[in-house]
């Protein structure tokens, strides 16, 4: 079965993109097919795949009626990539403009992976909106600081209202801790608020602020074949298991 996994929190700098790469590294680690679309005009998750930022993404996808299955890239890293980069700013205008909305959808229903997992931009404009209607799970990396329970509501809401449309089957599958210190009594507490008010969704898997996981994609890589021994890649390993457990366990 395929889990097409939205990584999305409209707040930036929270670890969408480390986990998306990690996650997708952890993942094709397991033997399992995987592909990586980067939804993001800043391209991050594209040079931390090792790829060229701006070549085939979704943009040329859209604006030139080509077939996703046509242009997927093969990573040094184990999985398939889409990449991203500016040129996805205008395709938030045309999916606007043009009424494409869905498209994505519609493309990843033929293809064969047992995972796509979807770098998202920290917006919720028209690239977040076609990744939440293609997905059928999100993950919400947050990071456990005072304002950061504030901006899931809307995204939460935001999956819910095109559920009850039944524009998508997508749910807010998880929320994942980022870039975790336990010696921040701060980050302590919000940790603790979350397993209150989300006790479903919160990943028992922490990720550590590691600086490992930082460098990977200076060298054009995950930190899972960077420094596989690293604490950063050794939670995003243990993320990838509790991930595969939810799923088998039908949670
Ligand atoms: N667990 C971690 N430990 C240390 N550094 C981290 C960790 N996770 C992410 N970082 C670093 O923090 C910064 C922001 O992370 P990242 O790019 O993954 O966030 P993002 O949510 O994708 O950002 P944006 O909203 O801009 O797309 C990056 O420099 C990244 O290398
Ligand atoms: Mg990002």
């Amino acid at each position: 079965m395929k889990h097409v996994i939205a990584i999305a929190n409209q707040k930036g700098g929270v670890g969408k993109t480390t986990t998306a790469v990690n996650l997708s590294a952890a993942l094709a680690a397991t033997k399992r097919s995987v592909l990586l679309i980067d939804l993001d005009p800043q391209g991050n998750a594209s040079t931390a795949a090792g790829m060229k930022k701006n070549e085939n993404t979704l943009y040329e996808i859209y604006s030139q009626n080509l077939l996703i299955n046509d242009q997927i890239l093969k990573s040094p890293s184990g999985y398939d990539v889409v990449p991203g980069g500016e040129n996805l700013i205008a395709l938030e205008v045309l999916i606007r403009n043009e009424q494409k909305q869905g498209e994505l959808k519609k493309q990843l229903k033929p293809l064969n992976y047992e995972f796509i997992i979807i770098d998202t931009p920290p917006s919720l404009n028209q690239l977040t909106l076609e990744s939440l209607f293609a997905a059928s799970a999100t993950l919400i990396p947050l990071q456990c600081e005072y304002y950061s329970l504030e901006g899931i509501s809307s995204l939460i809401n935001t999956i819910n209202t095109l559920k009850n449309k039944n524009l998508t089957e997508n749910r807010v599958f998880g929320i994942i801790r980022t870039m975790v210190d336990m010696r921040n009594n701060l980050a302590k507490e919000v940790s603790e608020e979350l397993e209150k008010h989300f006790p479903e969704l919160v990943f028992n898997t922490l990720i550590p602020r590691n600086v490992k996981l930082a460098e990977a994609p200076s060298h054009k890589t995950s930190a899972i074949q960077y420094m596989p021994s690293s604490f950063g890649a050794k939670a995003y390993l243990a993320l990838a298991g509790e991930l595969i457990r939810r799923i088998e366990s039908g949670r």
